[in-house]
């Protein structure tokens, strides 16, 4: 509990599955509210986005949890902070929003402290905010408040009505198939698949303590449960090297059950031994080809990139993606827990 210039805030932890109703309209109310203000370029939230986002999280970022700030009764703030496990256990995610009516109040450091109090358990020692705009007020907020800026992403969107598909047209490289699967990665080609897509790795992430997944046979099967389970549609493309029978490169998509006509362009990875050859454009116009024809109601990808991985953000407009902005990760050390009051 924080006490602001004209109201007491009151910061309480929020179970989605426990919501009612109105928890949710209060908790769309101040996202909607808030989009035009801080992200005018991104269409509005529904009410179905916003439950679907908080009833089906990211399984990639571990568990979530979440909090409502109320003042004078009405919710004025929303946060959520994902606690990622394995190679990024000493990582918070944190995510919060203050109503623009209820901005330069202390809403937001009084949500940060509440958040900062309840996820401490001595292990994790680095909190992050991701992706806020560039330049505007959370990483003007969070530099206020001792972050530090330590990665940026250029986000890029397709609209699919708007793009020429002949910039689709792209054979595999001689030498190479394309094979496109949804959900589970053929057994034949699992081990490989796991190894492209360490490849990953190359990619520049900055200064974040957020470290990519290793990406086991383990990891690809596991992570393909999650994302059944949570309703989430995983579309690959790969390119299979015909010399030895083996993935050369991937690139995957995610459809949200509550976003069916919105896709997310996720990790597109080449191993290092088969770069240079276009398996990149290949692997994602092979994808979007496919996608389209299923699914010919399809209306947007998006996806973001490492801002100096300037290669894939012409590689992404060549294929039709506009930028829209650019966000960064902000980071600082998560306080330990107050030393025990001496006897
Ligand atoms: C960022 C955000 C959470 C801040 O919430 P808030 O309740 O207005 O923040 P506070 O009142 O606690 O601000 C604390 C300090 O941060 C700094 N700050 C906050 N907003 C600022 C702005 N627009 N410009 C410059 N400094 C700012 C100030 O130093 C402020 O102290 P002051 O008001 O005494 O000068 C809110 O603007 C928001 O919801 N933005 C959109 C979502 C977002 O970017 N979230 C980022 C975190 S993931």
């Amino acid at each position: 509990m924080a006490t602001g210039e004209d109201m007491t805030i009151e910061v309480h932890p929020f179970d989605p599955v426990l919501a009612t109703d109105a928890d949710f309209d209060a908790y769309h109310r101040v996202l909607s509210d808030a989009q035009p203000v801080d992200k005018p370029h991104v269409p509005s939230i529904t009410r179905e986005a916003v439950i679907g986002g908080l009833r089906r999280p990211n399984p990639e970022f571990g568990p979530v949890r979440h909090w409502l700030a109320r003042a004078g009764g009405e919710v004025v703030g929303v946060a959520f902070a994902c606690l990622p496990e394995h190679e990024n256990a000493h990582l918070v995610l944190v995510d919060l929003t203050v109503h623009p009516d209820h901005r330069r109040r202390g809403v937001g450091t009084a949500v940060l402290d509440a958040v900062r109090e309840d996820v401490r358990d001595g292990h994790r020692t680095v909190i992050e905010g991701f992706q806020l705009p560039k330049g505007g007020v959370g990483e003007k907020w969070a530099t206020a408040l001792g972050f530090r800026v330590t990665h940026a992403t250029v986000m890029q969107t397709l609209v699919v009505a708007e793009v020429d598909r002949a910039r689709w047209d792209f054979a595999a490289p001689a030498g190479y198939r394309l094979v496109h699967w949804t959900g589970a990665t053929p057994a034949d080609l699992v081990d490989s698949y796991a190894r492209a897509r360490r490849a990953i790795h190359d990619a520049p992430l900055g200064d974040t303590s957020y470290q990519p997944r290793a990406w086991t046979v383990e990891q690809v099967r596991a992570d393909e449960a999650q994302l059944r389970e949570q309703g989430v549609e995983q579309r690959v493309a790969v390119a299979v090297h015909e010399g030895t029978g083996e993935v050369a490169g991937m690139t995957e998509l995610h459809v949200a059950p509550h976003r069916p006509t919105w896709g997310n362009q996720r990790d597109t990875a080449v191993r290092a031994e088969h770069r240079g050859r276009g398996l990149g454009v290949a692997v994602k116009t092979h994808l979007y080809r496919r996608l389209l024809a299923d699914r010919p109601d399809f209306e947007r990808i998006h996806t973001g990139t490492g801002a100096p991985n300037t290669h894939m953000i012409r590689v992404n407009e060549a294929l039709g993606f506009t930028t829209v902005r650019e966000l960064v990760n902000v980071s600082r050390v998560l306080d330990p827990a107050p030393p025990a009051p001496r006897r």
